[in-house]
């Protein structure tokens, strides 16, 4: 009876969300994001790929100590349940996840393993605690190399071409077959998937960041490491692409802006306002940039000489990817705003924080 008391909320309350990964780069921007918008956030990370750096950030920006931390592992069930035996929990973000193409190439089961159990172990609490809004942040990587661009959402899906690529896919499928499974039930899950493009960037404040664990394999974190010497030369991989400067073509979306579209996408759920109990939004600017073109970005906008050089293609690169963002921007009511000089600007900012500078 307690605990059942503990649980009832009035409308007035705000609604609490559950970010799986809240630790990491983008779970850090979002449960800020969260925190400005109204939300009490609880966040739960295993710390496998991160430090307690941007927790304390985000702290610090929102001015609350009083985040509930959870440090455990998704793929523990027993350690998922009690996490929503002690909270009501109205939304759930799930990025706590493996993320690396490479390194899932070669530990394939790890992969599959972490990121399928841990998802599982999500939708089974939601489904056994009364039904839940899920949304899973699934990437652009379903897409492939596409041949019409830019990608909606209805873009055939191609074969993933690495095991967390196809954790992405097989991931949407289940929350699919999870929302369709438990539309009549008195537990209902619904579910937004959001397909992010190329997210960059850091918080304005410079708090929080992206904090590559080793060698960074993408490319601004690469960038900023070699402007600030930690790294001697940034290789460009591939300048003889079918693109105008011969560079690969990507859509860097802005961390912040990445996070709000997270907000957008919860106050949708939460509010009752899907139109239907699965859905599926691109988030990315629908702008194409060339890699040539964000390197001499960022030289200019931060007013520096960066060593790099021209090297062979990457195996496994697409030529070129852009999102159509109508469907964002419609149903959602949210676009990205800042412009990739401000992003690129915010990501020397939070180099230099880290590096003391
Ligand atoms: C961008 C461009 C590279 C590094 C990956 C994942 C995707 C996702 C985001 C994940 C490419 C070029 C890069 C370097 C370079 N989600 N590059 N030199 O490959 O588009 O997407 O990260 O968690 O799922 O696949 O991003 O930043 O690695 O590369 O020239 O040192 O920069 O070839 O054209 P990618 P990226």
């Amino acid at each position: 009876m307690t605990t059942f008391v503990r649980y009832v909320k009035t409308q007035a309350m705000a609604k609490t969300v559950l970010v799986s990964g809240g630790a990491g780069y983008i779970g850090s921007h979002v449960t800020v994001e969260l925190i400005s918008a109204g939300y009490e956030v609880v966040v739960a990370d295993n710390m496998s790929n991160c430090d307690m750096t941007c927790f304390e950030g985000v702290k610090k920006i929102t001015g609350r100590n009083d985040i509930p931390f959870y440090q455990i592992d998704c793929c523990d069930y027993a350690a998922v349940t009690r996490l929503f035996d002690e909270n009501r929990i109205d939304a759930v973000i799930h990025f706590a996840a493996f993320k690396a193409v490479g390194e899932s190439v070669a530990e394939p089961i790890m992969y599959y393993r972490n990121n399928l159990v841990s998802f599982l172990n999500i939708l089974e609490a939601a489904k056994t605690h009364g039904g839940c809004n899920v949304l899973f942040s699934s990437s652009a990587t379903v897409y492939g190399e596409a041949e019409v661009l830019p990608v909606t959402e209805q873009t055939p899906r191609l074969p993933a071409t690495s095991p967390y690529g196809n954790t992405k896919q097989m991931c949407e499928d289940i929350l699919r077959d999870v929302v369709l499974a438990t539309a009549t039930s008195e537990g209902p899950v619904k579910g937004i998937a959001l397909r992010y493009f190329n997210p960059i960037g850091a918080h304005p404040s410079a708090l929080i960041g992206e904090l590559p664990r080793g060698v960074p394999n993408n490319l601004v974190p690469f960038i900023t490491q070699t402007a600030i010497g930690k790294r001697e030369c940034l290789s460009i991989f591939g300048n003889d692409y079918d693109t105008e400067d011969g560079t690969c073509l990507r859509d860097y979306i802005d961390i912040v802006d990445l996070a709000k579209a997270h907000v957008a996408a919860v106050s949708r759920m939460v509010d009752g306002r899907m139109k239907e109990g699965y859905e599926i939004f691109n988030v990315g600017t629908g702008r194409p940039v060339s890699v040539y073109e964000l390197v001499t970005a960022f030289e200019k906008v931060n007013g520096l000489k960066l060593n790099y050089k021209f090297a062979p293609r990457r195996p496994g690169d697409v030529v070129a990817i852009w999102a159509d963002t109508r469907l964002a921007n419609d149903e959602l009511g949210w676009k990205a705003e800042r412009s990739v000089e401000d992003t690129l600007a915010s990501a020397w900012a939070w180099e230099r924080h880290l590096a003391g500078k």
